[in-house]
């Protein structure tokens, strides 16, 4: 039987409830963290394989990642990852939920609070969507822009977001990732729409990746855009 999930903190904001919670892990020996976030499950600490391949796989593809934006802090992964490459000096990561921002600074969970308080990291607490169109700081350019701010343009959390992924918008992130560097998308499903929007403004990967969750196998994407 599942020991249900304790919350350790939450609160309410305009686009529903958010809150960290925590769970023992399967075999025992720690706790999972979980993120909600509009009133629903987003992620947990348990299996962080795509969050992390979001990270690996743009590096893998720059030569010179010096300044990387990173859209969605949730419980840090893709930052935790992208810190660990040397190679990388600043990293500006764009939260909408400033309580999300705040437990970061408080180290409310462990990946979440070593990012947030973390010398090469500046955390700004605001919409993604205004900074990718050079409407708002902070204003770049990077090196590699990580998207990982909803479960896709198929399957929003967030009404909004959908402004993100609409091809106008998309090009206006490009313009802000320096020449070589790369435009990164993660996905909770394959995105035919999007994957077109972005092979019309530059060469795209789709990379797949399958997890098993619960006893169920998903197929998560990520979208790769050299500017
Ligand atoms: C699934 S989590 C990101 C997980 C993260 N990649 C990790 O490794 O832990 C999505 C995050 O994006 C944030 N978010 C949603 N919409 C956003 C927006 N428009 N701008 C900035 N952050 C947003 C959510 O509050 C949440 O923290």
């Amino acid at each position: 039987m599942h020991t249900p999930p304790e919350t350790i903190v939450s609160a309410d904001t305009p686009r529903g409830e958010i809150a960290l919670r925590e769970r023992p892990d399967p075999d025992g020996t720690g706790v999972v963290h979980e993120l909600v976030v509009a009133g629903v499950f987003a992620m947990d600490s348990l299996d962080t394989t795509t969050e992390t391949a979001l990270a690996l796989e743009s590096l893998a593809r720059t030569t010179s990642p010096e300044r990387v934006l990173v859209g969605g802090l949730g419980l840090g992964f893709t930052t935790w990852q992208v810190l660990k490459d040397k190679r990388v000096r600043h990293v500006d990561v764009v939260e909408i939920e400033a309580d999300l921002v705040q437990w970061g600074r408080l180290a409310l969970a462990p990946t979440l609070g070593l990012v947030s308080r973390h010398p090469r990291v500046s955390v700004h607490a605001g919409d993604v969507g205004p900074v990718l169109r050079g409407e708002a700081s902070p204003t770049g350019p990077w090196d590699l822009v990580l998207l990982d701010v909803d479960n896709g343009p198929s399957f929003l959390v967030h009404e909004r977001n959908e402004r993100i992924y609409r091809t106008d918008a998309l090009r206006a992130a490009l313009d802000r990732v320096n020449p070589g560097g790369i435009l990164a998308v993660w996905a909770a499903q394959r995105e035919p729409a999007l994957l077109t929007a972005l092979e019309g403004l530059a060469p795209t990967e789709e990379i797949l990746l399958d997890v098993e969750r619960e006893g169920r196998r998903l197929t998560y994407a990520l979208y790769l855009t050299r500017a």
